[in-house]
């Protein structure tokens, strides 16, 4: 079912989320909806306070589309109560959109590397260890879990911009 999506400034996105505890099929049908949502929205990502509930769900799920035209392809992956370590200290900047932030983009810093830990919807643990822009969208999907958004990460407004510059700038006229 399609769930209303959250925007900035609903107390929802501030709200730091529960660790999810039971593994039923209530937690399956939530994350159906999260994903039915996520892909009604040309989303690559979301978690569930987006969605009005503050449990530590999260989608991975890069594909290129008309919001996010280089993105990756994967196989959309849950994540539940993730926890992540930087793999060393370096940050790199990239453009980040997100449904909850509409209209807008904004080149955010995030860790190049990440090893994530979380479980799936059965409850089993699963680890890996990602680079880049799947390893930004991990760390972009983990904030909307404590409460922030990327506007939380901006250092400076030039690098705040329109959607609709963004993707003109993706795809120059031919
Ligand atoms: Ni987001």
């Amino acid at each position: 079912m399609l769930k209303v999506i959250a925007q900035v400034g609903e107390d929802v996105l501030r709200t730091p989320a529960s660790p999810v505890i039971h593994f039923d099929s209530k937690l399956q049908s939530l994350v159906d909806d999260l994903l039915e949502t996520m892909l009604n929205a040309n989303g690559i990502g979301i978690a569930a306070p987006q969605v009005f509930i503050p449990s530590a769900i999260m989608i991975i799920a890069s594909r290129a589309n008309a919001r996010y035209p280089d993105a990756p392809d994967m196989d959309p992956l849950v994540m539940i109560n993730p926890v992540i370590t930087p793999v060393g200290q370096s940050k790199i900047k990239g453009w980040e959109g997100c449904l909850s932030v509409p209209g807008l983009r904004g080149f955010i810093p995030r860790y190049e590397s990440i090893d994530v830990k979380y479980q799936d919807v059965l409850g089993q643990h699963h680890a890996v260890q990602w680079s880049g822009f799947l390893a930004r969208i991990v760390q972009h999907e983990h904030d909307h879990l404590v409460g922030k958004t990327w506007l939380d990460r901006v250092e400076s407004m030039t690098d705040v911009i329109a959607e609709s510059v963004f993707l003109k700038q993706l795809t120059p006229e031919k």
